[in-house]
């Protein structure tokens, strides 16, 4: 290898094969995503070192370093989906699908591991259909309760599992949305699935895809919580080691481009063409290969370059600039690119539990829409720029006003 020389860390093992994991990429040192902290908490804060390799064996891009889960999936956890109409919708919609297709035998059994506040089970809830969510985090399961849903305030592991298929006996569906990438230990959730789905369920689970990531050059797609990032190669090489075979890929718009995984048991379902040709694409364009990767961190430390140099001109213009979305995302790129609030004033956020808070690392206030509303800015960043339709149509005013957006993928650029 060229390019590695006695200051290179050392590489580490596959968190899913054993293999070696060669780095491509260091995002620094860098807070929990989701630890928003108080004005006045100037107690010690976690940090970890995110960088991203790739497995030379099974191909899995995953982070080097883990964090605890219990530093991110806490009581305070603040993450919900039900803050986006678009997304709301679509979680209805996910629901629907299955109790339409998977769901209609004789008193089906549906399984989410993250289902957060409910924002997908509160509709097969309200179908009457047996259901089961597991999620750790306190507030967000008390929400999903307080909605009607069934949950277990845990994490979902081969132990949990396990106990659910004693109780409840086998799952038709076990779904997963926006979770298993946040899950290292990949080993104990596919025992755990084995111990529960039966013969011929599905184990459906969406993320962000690798594919998409490194089209957009969306590095802010790396953080603490997304330990994994999938490729349809990767996910199939990890169910064919625990007697899974991958029978359906969709590409799915959400979250700056997803994929939605079918998992079932080797034998038992004939895998789709979409599954070949989505590997023939992968392979095609070479996108685990190391020079791919390599290539993709080159384009991310060019836009860190390009974004502060944009904020530092529009600063000394005196322009003022407003983050637009205190999403997990934007700590990475704030504590990557160290902008702090001398460059981005505060950013909005309509999710009441990040509101009046700092963000963690550079301690940026966030601040509800209407102090975005009441003193428009020059320019809004938007670090929730998968959510941009929803937005850019919510905020009309703003634009009218003769404010400006400020975008950093695939590259800096204001619309
Ligand atoms: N599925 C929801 C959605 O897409 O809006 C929530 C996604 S949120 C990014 C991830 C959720 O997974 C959090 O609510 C977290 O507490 C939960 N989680 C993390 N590890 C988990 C595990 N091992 N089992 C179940 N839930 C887990
Ligand atoms: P996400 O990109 O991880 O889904 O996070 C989106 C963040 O942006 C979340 O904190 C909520 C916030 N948000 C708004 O402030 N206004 C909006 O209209 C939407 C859709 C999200
Ligand atoms: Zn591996």
């Amino acid at each position: 290898m060229t390019d590695r020389d006695s200051t290179t860390p050392p590489d580490v093992t596959c968190r899913v094969c054993g293999g070696q994991v060669e780095e491509f990429l260091d995002l620094g040192s860098q807070p929990v995503s989701q630890r928003f902290r108080t004005q006045e908490d100037t107690s010690g804060e976690f940090f970890f070192r995110l960088a991203v390799g790739h497995c030379t064996t099974c191909t899995m891009v995953q982070l080097v370093e883990e964090v605890p889960r219990d530093e991110m999936f806490h009581e305070d956890y603040p993450f919900t989906s039900t803050g986006s109409r678009y997304m709301t919708e679509y979680f209805s919609g996910v629901a629907k699908g299955f109790l339409e297709t998977e769901l209609t035998g004789p008193d089906p059994f549906i399984v989410e591991i993250g289902s957060n506040d409910g924002v997908m089970l509160r509709t097969v809830a309200e179908a009457g259909v047996r259901h089961l969510g597991f999620e750790p985090s306190g507030k967000v399961a008390e929400m999903a309760r307080a909605a009607g849903v069934r949950v277990r305030n845990d994490f979902f592991e081969e132990s949990t599992a396990r106990e659910t298929a004693a109780v409840d006996g086998p799952a038709d569906v076990i779904y997963s949305a926006n979770t298993i990438c946040h899950i290292p230990y990949l080993d104990s959730i596919f025992r755990g699935v084995d111990a529960l789905l039966g013969p011929n369920g599905v184990f459906v689970f969406e993320d962000p895809y690798l594919g998409d990531i490194i089209e957009k050059r969306s590095f802010d797609q790396i953080y603490d919580e997304h330990f994994y990032l999938f490729s349809a190669r990767s996910v199939q090489a990890v169910a064919n080691r625990f007697g899974f075979d991958l029978v359906d890929v969709r590409r799915l718009p959400v979250h700056g481009g997803e994929v939605r995984y079918t998992i079932a048991r080797l034998g038992a379902r004939t895998p789709s063409a979409a599954v070949t040709a989505l590997l023939a694409e992968e392979a095609e364009r070479e996108l685990t290969a190391a020079a791919t990767l390599r290539e993709f961190a080159r384009g991310v430390r060019e836009i860190r370059t390009a974004l502060v140099a944009k904020l530092t001109a529009l600063r000394a213009e005196g322009r003022r600039v407003v983050g637009y979305g205190a999403t997990a995302k934007s700590a990475t790129v704030l504590n990557f690119c160290g902008i702090g609030p001398d460059l981005v004033e505060f950013i909005s956020d309509s999710t009441v539990a990040k509101q009046g808070l700092v963000t963690p690392g550079q301690r940026i206030p966030v601040r509800p829409p209407w102090d975005f509303a009441e003193n428009y800015p020059d320019y809004a960043l938007l670090f929730a720029w998968n959510h941009a339709e929803e937005i850019m149509a919510k905020e009309q005013e703003f634009v009218a006003n003769g404010g400006r957006w400020l975008l950093y993928v695939p590259d800096v650029h204001v619309v």
